[in-house]
């Protein structure tokens, strides 16, 4: 099937979730619209957030993708239920994969969640784990200043260690074995949050969880692409400087990002 998969996000973050997608299907052609001109989704209201997710969506919907992702956590938290009900695609979110991953993980019974202050004000990874088992205690703790780390790419000194302590003490005092991390960006941290968690703490990736369900999903739908459909492409858009993107998003799929436009969702 020569149809693409859609993906957006606030702005740079999702691309580990696209380079997860891209490990798991390599052969698939992609769209990725990132809102670089409106992020930080994670300090916006509910409403902000989704009426921005439901542009984003249209934009892309243009693509006849075959099936959307919804990299943002911040985005999946707040309107993965209006979307999927509005849109005659399948819409995969990042939220339900991760706390799926997170219960099957801990033993003990005790997760943490990380993320953006409105993914965890959003309560959205506590309601999916607690609907999956409510025994299970959840502790949470917003990590705000990952996020400009990550995209400065201190992701390895002094700074970041200081600061993953300053976030991370206390939910290392509650015993948890699983941390999800509820970002797109916190990826890029793992090793400094897995040095402080400690190795009797498991780190979830919601964006490889996703990707996992990206691929079982469009199995299930009979909508993988076929061999004989040619090569792969990999679009690109942004609303705001391509050649931020390209320089920052790089690093981020650890590959030369190529065919990034930009884009007026207004238009
Ligand atoms: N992409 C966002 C998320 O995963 C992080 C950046 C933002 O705040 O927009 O929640």
């Amino acid at each position: 099937m020569k149809r693409p998969i859609g993906i957006f996000d606030s702005g740079i973050g999702g691309l580990t979730v696209l380079k997860e997608i891209l490990n798991a299907m390599p052969g698939e052609d992609t769209i990725y619209l990132g809102d670089t001109a409106r992020v930080p989704y994670g300090t916006k209201s509910a409403e902000t957030v989704t009426r921005y997710s439901f542009e984003n969506a249209k934009f892309l919907l243009k693509f006849d993708i075959k099936l959307l992702v919804v990299a943002c956590n911040t985005a999946s938290a707040y309107c993965l239920p209006q979307l999927k009900e509005e849109l005659s695609i399948p819409v995969i979110g990042v939220i339900e994969p991760g706390a799926k991953k997170a219960v099957e993980v801990t033993k003990a019974k005790r997760i943490g969640i990380i993320g953006t202050e409105g993914t965890i004000r959003s309560g959205a990874y506590f309601d999916a784990i607690k609907t999956i088992d409510q025994s299970i205690a959840v502790f949470t703790q917003p990590c705000p200043l990952f996020v400009p780390l990550a995209e400065e790419g201190w992701t390895n000194n002094q700074i970041a260690r200081m600061t993953a302590h300053a976030y991370l003490n206390d939910i290392k005092k509650q015993w948890i074995d699983a941390l999800i991390l509820g970002c797109t960006h916190y990826p890029l941290l793992k090793s400094i949050i897995s040095d402080v968690m400690g190795n009797t703490v498991t780190l979830i990736d919601s964006g490889h969880e996703t990707a996992a369900e990206v691929a079982k999903c469009l199995m299930e739908k009979n909508l993988l692409k076929t061999i004989s459909s040619g090569e792969s492409f990999h679009r690109f858009f942004v609303t705001d400087s391509p050649e931020r993107f390209r320089q920052v998003g790089s690093r981020f799929m650890g590959t030369r990002l190529n065919n990034v436009e930009l884009v007026n969702l207004e238009d």
